[in-house]
């Protein structure tokens, strides 16, 4: 009798033997690449190999980009105890060899699955094989699991989120969870404890400001999605970050437009994942997705995604506080022709109640920064003018002097 209320009181104490989450990933929002916005279901270990190479030849890795991910489509069949396996044509090597390749770089292999029993591209989804499929991908050497969310049926997306979670966590390799349930059931609510990022949208789509329609679905332009973030930056932080989708700099915007597009991306700490082709990137793209300056504010490690202070014809004006007492200040000119832009600094009482900062223009002065021109531009002292082309940023860091 003793010995059982022994051990029922141990049962009683013990903590709950639950999976969690790997922590200490993802601080900054995820930079990487992803196969999915350029080649679709295109992907293969040659693909995987140029991008990883030209991932480093182009400057990109020197920038902060880290993570080469495979998206949709890698699959083949699962053999006949229930393991997946890749698409031996298109990966004859397989995952191991492919993910020895990315590692040897310096850089990190992501992969694509779906909770649903068939991915979006009618491959083999994870339902009823998470705790298989995490296991595989552990032993492939994966660093990074972006999660969809086809052919789900009537799954209930926190549990099934959670079981890869836990699934993930007992195979024991630090692997970033990305959920991609485009924002449904509001996963800002319930997965900062799940995953790493979530989408808070449908797909993006390479138009600046526009909708496609494409009949039982539609995917949305930067300008769409960069709407539908209104009131999501609560829920962002080191760690768990609102995913606005993977970028389409370089994918048919004009260059104003991809850098309006990377601009507001840094601005909303979105993860920084490039979608077009790296082998074959012009300057004009390259310069956009490595600017430093612009990395910077989005690799920031406060952590705090921005907000917008306020819209005057067309123009939206956004701050994000950064360390040490910074802050990032983007114009987006929304309009299709330029737009003059005034701000008398001590008369705009800019302040965030989210990471509590002030930035008392009154008596505060701050050394300004184009982050675009990388020139100095002056400070608060004066109030400022200038003129914003069509959809295109003007974006400076304020900085204490
Ligand atoms: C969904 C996702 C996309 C992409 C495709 C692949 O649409 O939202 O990002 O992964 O599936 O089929």
């Amino acid at each position: 009798m003793k010995r059982f209320i022994a051990l029922l009181l141990f049962c009683l104490a013990a903590p709950a033997a639950h999976a969690q989450k790997f922590d200490a990933l993802a601080k900054t929002p995820p930079m990487g690449w992803n196969s999915w916005n350029k080649f679709q279901c295109n992907v293969s270990e040659q693909l995987i190999r140029e991008t990883a190479d030209a991932m480093v030849s182009s400057g990109m890795q020197a920038a902060g980009y880290q993570f080469i991910n495979i998206d949709d489509c890698w699959h083949g069949a699962r053999d006949s105890l229930g393991f997946i396996h890749p698409d031996a044509a298109r990966f004859p090597s397989g995952m191991k060899a492919l993910a020895d390749y990315v590692h040897a770089k310096g850089l990190k292999l992501g992969i694509y699955s779906d909770a649903g029993s068939k991915t979006c591209g009618g491959r083999p989804g994870s339902r009823g094989y998470e705790y298989q499929d995490a296991l595989m991908y552990a032993k492939w050497g994966i660093d990074y699991l972006k999660y969809d969310w086809c052919s789900t049926d009537s799954l209930h997306a926190p549990g099934a989120y959670l079981t890869m979670r836990d699934a993930l966590a007992k195979a024991g390799r630090p692997i970033v969870f990305s959920l991609c349930e485009w924002g449904t059931s509001q996963p800002w609510k319930w997965a900062a404890n799940v995953g790493h990022l979530w989408r808070t949208t449908g797909d993006i789509t390479a138009c600046f400001d526009c909708i496609a329609d494409h009949g039982t679905w539609k995917a949305f332009g930067v300008m769409q999605i960069l709407d539908m973030q209104q009131g999501l930056r609560v829920y962002a932080g080191p760690g768990h970050w609102n995913d606005p989708d993977m970028l389409e700099v370089g994918n048919g915007l004009a260059p104003n437009e991809d850098r309006a597009h990377f601009a507001m991306w840094s601005m909303l700490a979105a993860p920084l994942i490039a979608g077009n082709d790296l082998r074959s990137m012009p300057p004009s793209v390259r310069s956009v997705l490595t600017n430093r300056d612009a990395i910077a504010v989005n690799q920031d490690s406060l952590g705090v995604q921005g907000f917008r202070y306020a819209v005057r014809d067309s123009v939206e004006i956004w701050f994000k506080p950064l360390t040490g007492g910074d802050w990032a200040l983007t114009f987006l000119n929304r309009a299709t022709s330029p737009r003059p832009v005034s701000f008398d600094w001590v008369h705009e009482p800019v302040a965030d109640t989210l990471s509590k900062r002030d930035a008392q223009f009154a008596t505060t002065r701050y050394q300004l920064r184009n982050l675009w021109t990388q020139q100095n531009a002056g400070s608060t002292a004066r109030p400022l003018a200038a003129t914003v082309p069509a959809r295109d940023v003007l974006m400076l860091r304020l900085r204490k002097s």
